[in-house]
């Protein structure tokens, strides 16, 4: 998981467990009582501190991922005459709407987009639009645990809502109807799946989009992965795009980082579409307003860099398949091992003999190996035997740390 920086003050824990300054100034009780990092990453700061190399199966970044960006072209592009002026607009800069309408398809407007500084910052702006302090979000899990941070940091709690796995993963509906309550305002999913690569099918949608309009919920989708599709079933939905008029308030979240893998660039942006679309992209520029914080140069740069996505997709994507034909390998001759299908997106669950738990796994793996991996258990996963690899890692890394860890499995 990618860090999302720490704060930098001195802090004291105080006798109730949150933290103090020195002078007794208390922080919120949005943030976590501590900031010690979990047991995986302080053993691989200690290792690295100790001069170990360590081979990483988890790297989601791109930009470290050795794939040829096209440089030159995206210097250019950030680099336009119109990066000297500031011309803002709540909603983002019409041409940069444009082209992010233009590339979704499917109808999109450049009216129905709101510009983000990331997902992320996407997130925010839509549990400030939807919940008060108190109010939750159904999550089916497992999934991206980002979310419940971005829930709590807005005064919300993100509630998990289990899905189950057969055969592929399916969204339990009857256990989202049960989970809503009075204080539920929406209902967040990730499609495809960040770890699971589950893109939702046509029923699940129309499930989902009733389920939401029968309690008057928001759906909120993220597709940061959609252009990622690897081993799709047939009635996948290839985007929620495709409903051009949802039952349901829909609020489909994207972004650089995964449509061009330029997670640097800091761009996401917000589709707004159903049932009062207008009232709600009217509201979400009023809040985007207060903070203006979209730059000016990577707006000036999205049509140029919309035209480079497909080439560093296509690079990801054969190596995403590359890793997956490895893995494969691999499997095949060690028959205690295997996979789940890999629907969509960067990450692929390999199963394991739950002969110890997935945390105390991931910290035999990094000890005995030097080869780090994530347990099912950070993305929520059910029960233990659960480990998730990044596919984005360079090939021969990738074959390495399976054959390393293969064999203590
Ligand atoms: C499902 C999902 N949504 C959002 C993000 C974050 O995207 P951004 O960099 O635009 O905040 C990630 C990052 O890995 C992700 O996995």
């Amino acid at each position: 998981m990618e860090s999302k920086g720490r704060p930098q003050r001195p802090a004291l824990p105080s006798s109730r467990g949150r933290f103090v300054y020195p002078d007794s100034m208390r922080l919120s009780s949005r943030l976590p009582p501590g900031f010690d990092p979990n047991a995986l990453s302080a053993a691989l700061a200690r290792l690295r501190a100790a001069g170990r190399p360590v081979l990483d199966l988890t790297g989601s970044n791109p930009t470290r991922c050795g794939f040829a960006y096209p440089e030159a072209e995206i210097r250019a592009a950030l680099s336009a005459p119109e990066v000297l002026t500031y011309d803002p607009d709540s909603r983002g800069a019409q041409t940069a709407r444009e082209a992010i309408a233009a590339h979704h398809g499917h109808g999109l407007r450049a009216e129905e987009l709101l510009l983000t500084a990331s997902t992320s910052e996407g997130y925010g702006l839509l549990f400030k639009l939807l919940g008060d302090p108190g109010d939750e979000v159904l999550v089916p899990s497992p999934s991206y645990p980002l979310f419940d941070w971005l829930a709590r940091l807005e005064g919300l709690r993100a509630r998990p809502v289990p899905s189950y796995f057969h055969d592929r993963w399916h969204l339990d509906l009857g256990a989202l109807e049960a989970a809503v309550g009075p204080r539920t305002r929406a209902v967040v999913v990730v499609n495809p799946n960040n770890p699971t690569g589950h893109f939702l099918s046509k029923p699940e949608w129309h499930g989902l989009t009733d389920l939401c309009a029968r309690h008057g919920l928001a759906l909120l989708v993220d597709e940061v992965f959609v252009d990622y599709g690897l081993e799709a079933a047939e009635d996948h939905l290839p985007t929620a795009l495709a409903d051009a008029q949802p039952a349901c308030p829909v609020f489909l979240l994207s972004g650089l980082s995964k449509v061009a893998a330029l997670p640097q660039l800091k761009l996401g942006w917000i589709a707004v579409r159903g049932p009062q679309a207008a009232t709600n992209l009217e509201a979400l520029a009023f809040l985007a307003d207060q903070y203006l914080s979209v730059s000016s140069p990577v707006q000036a740069a999205v049509p140029a860099l919309l035209a480079l996505a497909p080439g560093i997709r296509a690079q990801v994507l054969e190596r995403l398949r590359a890793n997956l034909a490895t893995l494969d390998a691999g499997l095949a001759a060690h028959p205690r091992l295997s996979r789940l299908p890999v629907e969509g997106g960067w990450s692929v669950l390999l199963r394991r003999p739950a002969v110890d738990g997935d945390e105390a796994c991931a910290l035999r793996l990094l000890e005995a190996a030097s080869v780090l991996v994530h347990p099912g258990s950070f993305f929520d996963l059910p029960g233990d035997g659960h480990l998730v690899l990044s596919l984005l890692t360079p090939d021969p890394l990738f074959r390495d740390g399976l054959g390393r860890i293969f064999p203590l499995l």
